[in-house]
């Protein structure tokens, strides 16, 4: 069976910033023992969520979530990267692209895109409205 890193569609390499690393552990499991597909989408919404309110210049909400593909398995000791892409800006909405990839092994790791998304913001107020964000030329991160 071809493994989907095998497939031409296969990116090489992540797409964007990377927002976010953590360790796959053993409480974020299904109960097969896989890692749980709630916890990756978690973990992506808060590495789009990095890079939206960086962009916004204020907190966020998570209005939507599209286009989640779960590629590949995720088993614990893999190490997350999620990996963040401003695609879209409305008046008060991002969209943002999210890829998690794995580094998987000791030490000569590979490294596996495992789930994608994209992820709909929108920039809030103080008083929990919504509030203009800029244009998309006009994004900075910081590092
Ligand atoms: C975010 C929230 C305040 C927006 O309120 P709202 O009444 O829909 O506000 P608006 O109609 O002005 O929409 C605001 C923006 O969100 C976009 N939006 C609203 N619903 C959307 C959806 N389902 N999908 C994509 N975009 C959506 C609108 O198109 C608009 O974008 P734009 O200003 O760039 O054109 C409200 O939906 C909310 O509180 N949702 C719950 C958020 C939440 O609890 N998230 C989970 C934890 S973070």
């Amino acid at each position: 069976m071809n493994s989907h890193k095998d497939s031409p569609m296969t990116p090489e390499s992540p797409t964007g910033d990377l927002m976010l690393r953590t360790l796959a552990m053993p409480a974020d499991t299904n109960p097969s023992g896989d890692i749980f597909g709630g916890w990756l989408l978690s973990q992506m919404d808060v590495g789009g969520s990095l890079l939206a309110a960086e962009h916004a210049g204020s907190r966020v909400a998570t209005v939507a979530v599209e286009s989640m593909k779960f590629h590949l398995p995720v088993y614990v000791g893999d190490v997350l990267c999620c990996y963040a892409t401003l695609h879209r800006v409305g008046r008060t909405s991002m969209t943002v692209e999210v890829q998690a990839w794995v580094l998987r092994g000791g030490g000569a790791r590979e490294r596996l895109l495992v789930t994608d998304g994209l992820f709909t913001y929108v920039a809030m107020d103080d008083q929990g409205l919504p509030r203009p964000v800029p244009p998309l030329a006009t994004r900075h991160l910081e590092t």
